[in-house]
């Protein structure tokens, strides 16, 4: 009896939590008063499963969620729309596609203008994405570890995938996940971490590979996999990783077959290559082209693709500006590598600090296929502990990196295993942001702000959705003069990447892992000199009008005034404050835009937003505050001792 009451509780949590998972994201929707009626028109007899599969999850979708009138799915291959649709409607609604997916992301976006729009009438739109490949990054390791991962565990549980197969609950919990990238247009998933296990193309985990894969495609999602540049002699097979040694030449062909026979839609691989530590073609003097074509030969046959990453520093060019070393390495390849490889870099030359110009990588590689990399888990923005919407960031790399010279974007992902995803309910935001601007990156960030808003807190009175939409569009700026201003950057305490430590230095470690060679602050004055008049040089490698905006002290944006110059404590600033002024106001002000939010959202949200996730929010911006109030302190009264000035 006891044992019954047992079990049954457990069922009934299991059922509890499934549904939770669901309900916690921006698409667990309410169910419909008056469910609709889905037709679909153009799939005939002989239609492909695969097809068929993708069309009846639009049509579940639609089934769920929709309401008001009936909806007419046409599959028109003549339409020629890619991976685009058609809406038409109000009554009845008709999505028209020439692919299933085609038809799903048609079906996600009608539910979306149900649930974020006031109808206004007939309305007839088409829309196509305008990048590619719309990717997800996980840094997920084969324990079940994550990288910068602040969300719990991994969701790929690869202990419960044998034969072929994986536990009930766990499919329920990936279909959620397959769904909510559907949803915003991801279309590609690298599963595992960047600083690659060989044992990933081991057989036994190509093997539960296959059934990640098999889940995902429905969804229009496809599988790639993070490779470690030496696996074939890490794995026993051969005593070299060299490029030009034919046996590893061939390692590579047959685990090319190997995969493909398991996954035929398989994506390709991501690589990490002589960086921080990984072995790459370096280590037998190849260059990265010679280490990328060598995959992307084994991968051609198959339409496979190698995303080779631009992310290197402490290697060849090891006494260069840390900043520089990307285009030293990489620009004199342009034109090298197969037409199946790209080349990804980070938005900004360093690593996702809070702000950074763009990488001027994007300027320099003319003949290469490129695509960005944009860091959803907020790594250097507070993790999962501070509200930070990272959307007018990335608008703000658009400005100058245009989306049409790329062939696509990557986000390092901040999902994990932890009830609500993605750890702080506002981080849930950026997984979203990050798809709708992959999808079209011309939407605005407050546009894509208050859809997320409104789906995921399921209200449209613009008491709450015009001031929490506020405190979303400032977050990144707050965050940025409380941590690290005027250009400031990589103050952060060694390894966690939290809290403050701008006097880090340790002679042991790598000097671009020190928070010193950063600020350079002295009795003089603050920042690194990058310009070529007197310092590294790293403002020739961008473009103009952007070289010589940065080279001049009068024409460098403030915001990134530290970053290019080193700077006098008394310069004046358009402010009128001299510098020190201003980084003591820059730092009070990042204090008092968390303030403002604490005391708004205790003050006047409660109304709008279930207690569970109230609460949640309410202490984790107490937590922000703490922690701004932190980072003002430690930064100023620091830099005091350099500028022997007083703190106002
Ligand atoms: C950062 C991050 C590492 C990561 C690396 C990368 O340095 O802290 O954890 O491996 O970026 O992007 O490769």
């Amino acid at each position: 009896m006891k044992r019954a009451g047992l079990l049954f509780g457990l069922l009934a949590w299991t059922l509890w939590s499934r549904a939770d998972d669901g309900r916690l994201l921006w698409l667990g929707g309410t169910a419909p008063d008056s469910p609709c009626r889905v037709k679909v028109r153009g799939i005939g007899p002989t239609a492909p499963h695969a097809t068929e599969t993708t069309v009846a999850l639009a049509r579940e979708a639609l089934a769920d969620g929709y309401r008001g009138s009936d909806v007419t799915l046409v599959l028109d291959t003549a339409a020629r729309l890619g991976d685009g649709f058609r809406l038409q409607g109000p009554r009845p609604a008709t999505v028209t596609a020439s692919s299933a997916v085609g038809l799903l992301y048609g079906a996600y976006a009608l539910l979306r203008r149900q649930n974020t729009q006031a109808e206004t009438g007939p309305y007839d739109c088409m829309e196509r994405p305008a990048l590619a490949l719309r990717m997800l990054d996980h840094w997920d390791n084969p324990d079940g570890s994550v990288e910068r991962g602040y969300a719990g565990r991994s969701i790929w549980k690869w202990e419960q995938m044998t034969g072929g197969r994986m536990s009930d609950s766990l499919r329920a919990r990936l279909c959620l996940y397959a769904r909510a990238n559907a949803s915003v247009g991801i279309n590609a998933v690298v599963l595992n971490n960047v600083n690659a296990s060989p044992k990933m193309l081991s057989r036994t985990y190509l093997d539960k590979v296959q059934v990640v894969a098999d889940l995902l495609r429905p969804y229009g999602i496809r599988v790639y996999l993070s490779v470690n540049f030496a696996s074939p002699m890490a794995l026993g097979d051969t005593r070299t990783a060299d490029p030009q040694n034919a046996r590893v030449r061939r390692w590579w062909q047959r685990k090319a077959a190997e995969i493909y026979a398991l996954m035929p839609d398989f994506g390709g691989f991501l690589v990490k290559a002589n960086s921080e530590g990984q072995p790459g073609p370096g280590d037998y003097h190849r260059t990265h082209a010679e280490g990328a074509n060598m995959l992307a030969d084994a991968l051609a046959p198959y339409g496979g693709k190698v995303v080779w990453r631009s992310f290197v520093y402490g290697a060849g060019h090891r006494h260069e500006d840390r900043v520089k070393q990307a285009v030293s390495e990489f620009a004199g390849l342009d034109g090298l590598f197969r037409d199946n490889v790209m080349l990804q870099s980070k938005n900004g030359p360093l690593d996702f600090q809070p702000r950074e110009p763009y990488a001027p990588i994007f300027d320099r590689m003319e003949r290469t296929s490129q695509l960005a990399e944009l860091q959803i888990t907020q790594e250097y923005l507070g993790q999962s502990r501070h509200l930070v919407y990272l959307a007018p960031m990335w608008k703000e790399f658009f400005e100058q990196v245009k989306p049409s010279r790329l062939k696509g974007v990557a986000g390092v992902a901040n999902v994990g295993d932890t009830a609500n995803w993605c750890g702080h309910p506002f981080s849930q935001a950026n997984w979203y942001a990050f798809g709708r601007l992959a999808w079209n990156p011309e939407l605005s960030a407050e546009a894509i702000a208050e859809e997320w808003l409104r789906q995921t807190f399921h209200t449209a009175d613009a008491r709450f959705l015009a001031p929490v939409g506020m405190m979303m569009m400032t977050s990144r700026e707050a965050c940025v003069n409380y941590m690290m201003p005027l250009g400031l950057h990589h103050l952060f305490k060694f390894d966690h990447h939290y809290g403050p430590e701008p006097g880090g230095f340790k002679a042991s470690y790598p000097r671009e892992w020190c928070p010193v060679y950063y600020h350079r602050a002295d009795s003089a004055g603050i920042g690194f000199d990058r310009t070529v008049a007197t310092g590294s040089g790293a403002t020739a490698q961008y473009r103009e009008p952007y070289a010589t905006q940065y080279e001049r002290l009068e024409t460098c944006p403030e915001q990134l005034l530290l970053w290019f110059h080193h700077v006098p404590w008394d310069y004046r600033m358009q402010s009128g404050n001299t510098l020190w002024q201003e980084l003591c106001c820059k730092y009070r002000l990042g204090v008092s835009m968390v303030e403002v939010y604490r005391d708004f959202w205790r003050s006047s949200t409660r109304p709008y937003v279930d207690a569970e996730r109230w609460q949640q929010v309410d202490g984790l911006l107490q937590v922000q505050l703490n922690d701004a109030r932190e980072w003002r302190e430690t930064c100023l009264d620091y830099f005091q001792t350099f500028s022997h000035q007083p703190i106002e």
